[in-house]
């Protein structure tokens, strides 16, 4: 028998099936070939069951087509009992699973089920189709999106027609795509697929809050103005265009807005509910100064990834982030303003495109692409480990689709919109991290592969501070080269317009090049940077009251600055809700709330820095009386006071 030989076919054959008995055991989902003894036709077959007698195996298979060239052909009879079984050649079998795909491809990984290498590509074009990549955690999800991120850099390596990767990296993971492999195991894995260790680090744009702030424009229209604070209170997007068309401005800065608003004959309420959307939003230290082009940090056959961990307002400010850029190239895209094809890999897509929930502009934005993303040049690689939370409108619309290992509840989500088989869920429940199963629209079957070792960097263990240390590096670079360019296009424009505002506003303090200080004190910076970015005194609505000229009786100096040492404690976002609060005199209706991460009103509300009362949130008196005593309410009033003037 040849070392190719499987066995041999035996009892009643049909067209569509047949058994063959064998002294090996083939696994489930095998492919093997069965060369008729008497026509000599070739058929590809994949074993469905496998029954043990003893030694022997007796191996149901599907019939899936006769071989004609590289092509499988509708069988036209049964396969003659006695006809030798065989194991497909690997590189025959694998021309034939692409069924004719003429495109680009990606090596992923091998078919798990055939004993010799017989690389598994994914289709290039098959991404355009939108890719859905699930599994639970710890089955491979990051992992293999990192292999799919190399294979384009190396496919597409110095062409112009590469496409731009841009990750939106939740859990700040992707950073070792700038260093070689260094995991001895993984290393001796590359060897034996014939490949070697390799990173990427100048194909990288990274932005990170720390060293590289996303610059998120500060300039608001009244489209960006409703689909960010909810497309469905559509009367304020009439407020915003109407003022917009007074001044004859397609677009103003937050502050000049807010003040607009402020100064317009809208019904109290409505100006300060939307007052109150543009404060956070401005406070939060997300916005930028600078104006940034998307050819700034989107470019072909580089890989822009926005860390968002460290991202200020915590959930809140990552779904504005990501709405926003997402929102720009979709735009960018239908004007035909983009000259490159995007790919958009989003980890976590359940919490950026949940299924359930009103409104949200992020989901709304994602449906969208994935709707129209194709023919716009912009194609998705949803990650999510809970496909059972991902929106139903997305789902329909990803045609290709990776699963790893899954757990049961979310392979039934599968086998829902996706057809797969009742036999499938089986194996997948089995698999081993980085062993999934493939189906893309050009791959003829759907296959089990297993997903080939990363040539790069793991950003975990012993690496993380290395991956650290170089994605700081990049992020730096990246902000230089980003200066430069927003420099340089500012130069033309001389002579400039008279400056708009009277008053000027501290910029936000810019990282150097030089080495960063220490985690902690950037936080602190971030703090800073909400404060210098805290409006002017004219935005205040309320006409502060006449203070009384009397003599604190407590030293309030020291009192107020240990209420900001705690509070800062507790994190940039639970910074801007304070200063809000003493903004507007101590109190605000409690459907403000829903700007902020219930963990960051739950930290307030346990270090009794608010509270809740009714339908209003306060400024806790109690909390400054557990400190000196009892507060009458002139010495309240000098307390607000002295909290409002060390913000303005
Ligand atoms: N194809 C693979 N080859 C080798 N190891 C893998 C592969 N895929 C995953 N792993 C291992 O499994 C671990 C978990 O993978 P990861 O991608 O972080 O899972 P997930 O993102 O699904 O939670 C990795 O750290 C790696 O050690
Ligand atoms: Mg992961």
């Amino acid at each position: 028998m040849s070392a190719k030989e499987l066995g041999v076919v035996v009892g009643r054959a049909r067209t569509l099936s047949f058994t063959f008995r064998s002294e090996v055991r083939p696994p489930v989902g095998a492919f093997i070939i069965a060369e008729d003894k008497e026509t000599g036709a070739r058929v590809l077959g994949v074993v469905k069951e496998v029954t043990m007698t003893g030694a022997i195996a007796l191996c149901d298979v599907d019939v899936l087509g006769e071989i004609k060239g590289k092509r499988l052909q509708e069988p036209k009879k049964p396969v003659t009992p006695g006809s030798k079984v065989y194991w497909p050649d690997a590189k025959e079998l694998s021309e034939i699973l692409l069924g004719g795909y003429k495109g680009e491809k990606l090596w992923i990984g091998r078919l798990l089920t055939h004993p010799e290498m017989c690389p598994v590509y994914f289709p290039v074009e098959d991404i355009a189709r939108h890719v859905l990549l699930t599994a639970s955690t710890g089955g491979g999800k990051s992992y293999t999106v990192a292999v799919l991120i190399e294979e384009l850099l190396r496919v597409f390596e110095g062409r112009k027609d590469a496409p731009a990767v841009l990750v939106v990296d939740a859990h700040n993971e992707y950073g070792g795509l700038a260093l070689p492999n260094k995991d001895p195991e993984q290393c001796e894995m590359l060897k034996q697929w014939g490949l070697s260790p390799r990173g990427f680090a100048d194909r990288l744009i990274i932005f990170d809050w720390k060293y590289n702030p996303p610059r998120i424009s500060r300039k608001f229209d009244a489209q960006r103005f409703a689909f960010l604070f909810s497309a469905k209170d559509y009367k304020w997007f009439f407020y915003i265009q109407e003022i917009l068309a007074q001044r004859k401005k397609e677009k103003m800065d937050v502050e000049e807005m807010i003040n607009e608003v402020l100064a317009s004959d809208l019904h109290p309420s409505t100006k300060q509910a939307i007052v109150r959307r543009l404060r956070s939003i401005l406070h939060s230290g997300i916005l930028s100064e600078e104006e940034v082009e998307l050819e700034d940090f989107i470019r072909p056959g580089h890989v822009t990834i926005i860390r968002l961990a460290d991202t200020p307002l915590g959930d809140v400010g990552m779904r504005f982030v990501v709405a926003d850029i997402l929102r720009r190239l979709y735009d960018a895209a239908k004007a035909r303003r983009l000259k490159t094809k995007v790919i958009i890999v989003v980890e976590e897509a359940h919490l950026f495109a949940p299924a359930k929930g009103q409104y949200d502009p992020v989901r709304e934005i994602i449906e969208r692409i994935s709707r129209e993303g194709r023919k716009l040049g912009l194609w998705l690689i949803l990650v999510t480990q809970s496909p059972r939370d991902l929106s139903p409108t997305v789902i329909t619309n990803l045609n290709s689709f990776l699963a790893l290992r899954l757990q049961r509840r979310d392979v039934r989500v599968l086998i829902d919109y996706l057809g797969a088989s009742k036999e499938l869920a089986e194996v997948l429940v089995k698999l081993q991290p980085g062993q999934g199963y493939l189906r893309t629209p050009s791959l003829l079957l759907p296959v089990l592969v297993q997903v080939r070792p990363r040539l790069t960097c793991e950003a975990k263990g012993p690496y993380l501070r290395e991956v650290e240390e170089i994605v700081r590096k990049i992020a730096e670079k990246t902000r230089i080269e980003l200066e430069q360019r927003i420099k340089a296009r500012m130069k033309p424009k001389a002579p400039p317009v008279p400056p708009p505002k009277p008053e000027v506003k501290p910029a936000p303090p810019k990282p150097t090049a030089v080495v960063r200080p220490p985690q902690p004190q950037v936080q602190r910076e971030q703090v800073r940077q909400a404060e210098a970015l805290a409006p002017p005194k004219v935005v205040v609505t309320r006409p502060t009251k006449p203070t009384v000229p009397r003599q604190p009786p407590l030293d309030i100096e020291r009192v107020v600055s240990k209420f900001w040492d705690e509070v800062s404690a507790l994190g940039p976002a639970a910074v801007c809700l304070v200063q809000e609060l003493v903004l507007s005199d101590g109190e605000l209706l409690l459907e403000y709330l829903a700007g902020y991460d219930e963990s960051v009103v739950d930290a307030l509300l346990a270090s009794r820095v608010i509270k809740l009362d009714g339908n209003v949130v306060r400024l806790n008196r109690e909390y400054f009386e557990r400190l000196v005593g009892r507060i009458d309410d002139a010495t309240w009033a000098e307390i607000l006071r002295k909290l409002r003037s060390l913000i303005s």
